[in-house]
């Protein structure tokens, strides 16, 4: 790490601290020019660096920049395998980690941006990710022996650490649309994406790449006209470190639950959060659409619907619609 990266870590670690540049220059083994334009750096990425004679520099508690070190400070030991990147800008960082899957990277491998200009949403649909006010996050997993079936899991188990997640940080009570669309209040604050590489000779995942997009803030500029009455945003103002925190935390619940899946009981979480269960909804099918009432999620997180003609029937995947209000 150069001498940006090991102030910022410095600085988050000990946010609203002033430390002299001297002190700083010590504790880093540089000199106070190289101290003095690491802040400069910092300040051109936007972080609040304040600077008061006789008392140093500190980092602002406002500051609510993603960063590698401002995630770090939050994760816990079960994550200590994750290789984290974080980008200013990308097409789309499920792509990103797909790349890097593809080149061998190894689980863990974890993509973080401030702004996708490319952002994937489920059934080819676009993921709306302005800069600054959300996360969007890829994590790459080589889980041993999951069947393509298994890989539903994954973005089970994401949608349970996504919603504790955000009610640790926020407060506010987090609910899951099947299959994988997270509430407040009856607006959508994130979307999950789980992309998987089957092996052809055993049938076994390759790897699965599981991204999540939380909104965090409003977008600075509103959401677009055709996501106005449906998305939504975590936080409506500024948030002591609210990105930093909501993806370390989601991280760390994550990857509790996918250590040990068996045993976390996250099904039945998953399905106490359902916003679905009793209520009428529209399966969507390609082309076409089926009325029927969502009677229950099973164990393996499929929901079981109703239709009209009384048939019943355990979906694994798909889309559904569901008027909320
Ligand atoms: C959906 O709501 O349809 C799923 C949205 C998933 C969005 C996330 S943002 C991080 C990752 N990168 C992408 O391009 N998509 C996912």
């Amino acid at each position: 790490m150069g001498t940006k990266e090991n102030l910022l870590a410095l600085f988050e670690e000990n946010k609203g601290v002033y430390f002299s540049g001297e002190d700083i220059a010590r504790k880093l083994s540089v000199s106070r020019t190289a101290v003095w334009k690491a802040v400069k750096s910092l300040r051109g990425e936007g972080y609040d660096i304040d600077a008061v004679q006789n008392k140093g520099y500190s980092l602002s508690v406002k500051t609510d920049v993603l960063s590698v070190q401002g995630i770090k400070k939050y994760l816990k030991p079960i994550c200590s395998g994750i290789d984290m990147t974080v980008l200013q800008t990308v097409d789309s960082t499920n792509a990103a980690v797909r790349e890097k899957a593809a080149e061998g990277a190894g689980e863990g491998c974890t993509v973080i941006a401030n702004n996708q200009t490319n952002g994937k949403g489920r059934i080819g649909r676009s993921f709306f990710s302005p800069p600054e006010t959300g996360i969007y996050m890829s994590l790459l997993l080589r889980p041993a022996h999951y069947s393509s079936k298994q890989a539903v899991k994954l973005t089970t188990m994401a949608a349970v650490a996504g919603c504790e997640a955000i009610e640790t940080v926020s407060g506010e009570k987090a609910q899951i649309k099947w299959v994988n669309d997270i509430y407040i209040d009856g607006k959508k604050v994130s979307g999950i994406l789980t992309e998987a590489s089957l092996g052809l000779e055993n049938g076994f995942l390759d790897y699965a790449v599981l991204g999540i997009g939380i909104n965090v803030y409003p977008p600075k500029g509103g959401f677009p006209g055709e996501l106005e009455n449906i998305a939504g945003a975590v936080f409506s103002m500024p948030h002591d470190d609210g990105k930093n925190r909501l993806a370390a935390e989601f991280l760390n619940r994550f990857m509790t639950y996918y250590a040990k899946p068996e045993n976390s009981g996250y099904a039945d979480k998953y399905r106490s959060r359902s916003l679905v269960i009793g209520k009428e909804v529209q399966v969507i099918f390609p082309g076409h659409f089926q009325k029927a009432v969502a009677l229950d999620i099973d164990e393996a997180c499929r929901l079981i619907v109703k239709y009209e003609d009384g048939k019943t029937e355990s979906l694994s995947s798909g889309e559904i619609s569901v008027r909320l209000s």
